[in-house]
């Protein structure tokens, strides 16, 4: 059993997009920008804004983040989007979700100019990814890519169960699997909170991604042996002894499911620090002007 070291590979891909970043400015270019919005004051988000934050440092990058409070309104955000799409000097910005229950998230989505949404959850970029168009793809599903690639984990022909059908990871993950290509060329099957027979599903599969936001949802039972697990849970659950009151818990049961598997990845240190780097790739993407010319 070999456990995939997603933060050993997001820093090393950190280092090759600094090392790009610095070539590209080396003549007086100005450097990648990506703003972030957040409205309100969820702890978890909160969280993963900073950690965007902070690998835009890293990797040479400016960043900037635009705070709303829990009370702002749908027009007030709207007004902060227009203004970012017709910035010239931002090259990338993100609304961080969940919204407060008074802003339509699909009209904040869609009123991002695609050219500039590097989270890719336009339907223009959903909808190009979907038919294999350049597109930007959502920073989950391309960071697990990532991480089979590097790993060389061979997925043509392979059964995959995709556990969770949500717009950022499940249904763009099911996509990407099965196109051509490597990785891809998978048979997927996706399952959800309907699906009959999840465990023989499972126990079928090459590849399992558990992507519902249940912990501990994935038992040893449910896999086969030698199967290639991969965990995008990262729900907190509280605990007395973690320094911020809280531990993050995959969506699979590690110990028990981890000596069955070929690979595995672990909470935290797995997908998690792969997505953020991906927002990076998509960022210095939007900079170079690859998915839209
Ligand atoms: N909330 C949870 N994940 C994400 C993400 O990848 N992007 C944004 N914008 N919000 C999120």
């Amino acid at each position: 059993m070999q456990i995939i070291d997603g933060k050993k590979i997001a820093a090393d891909i950190k280092v090759e997009i600094c090392g790009e970043v610095e070539q590209l400015t080396a003549t007086g270019r100005r450097r990648p920008q990506l703003v972030a919005i957040i409205v309100g004051e969820d702890g978890a988000s909160q969280a993963y804004v900073a950690g965007k934050e902070k690998a835009c440092g890293e990797c040479g990058f400016k960043s900037q983040v635009l705070r709303f409070a829990e009370s702002a309104t749908e027009a007030e955000l709207l007004a902060a989007i227009a203004r970012l799409n017709a910035d010239s000097e931002v090259d990338g910005f993100i609304v961080q979700l969940p919204l407060p229950q008074h802003i339509s998230e699909q009209r904040v989505i869609e009123a991002i100019d695609p050219k500039k949404d590097v989270d890719g959850f336009h339907p223009v970029n959903v909808g190009r990814m979907t038919i294999g168009l350049p597109a930007y793809v959502s920073a989950t599903p391309a960071g697990i890519k990532e991480l089979l690639r590097r790993y060389s984990i061979a997925t043509s022909g392979k059964r995959c169960a995709v556990l969770g059908r949500s717009n950022i990871v499940g249904r763009p993950l099911m996509n990407l699997l099965s196109q051509k290509g490597t990785p891809g060329d998978c048979t997927v099957t996706i399952c959800h909170s309907r699906t009959r027979s999840i465990k023989e599903i499972c126990r079928s599969a090459d590849i399992i991604v558990a992507a519902l936001g249940q912990p501990e949802f994935l038992t040893a039972d449910m896999v086969a042996s030698g199967a290639v697990v991969i965990d995008v849970g990262t729900t907190r659950v509280p605990a007395a002894d973690a320094k911020s009151g809280f531990r993050l818990k995959g969506d699979v049961k590690f110990d028990e499911v981890a000596p069955k598997c070929s690979y595995i990845t672990p909470v935290p240190g797995g997908v998690g620090p792969m997505t953020i780097v991906s927002l990076m790739k998509n960022t210095l993407k939007a900079y170079k002007k690859e998915v839209y010319g």
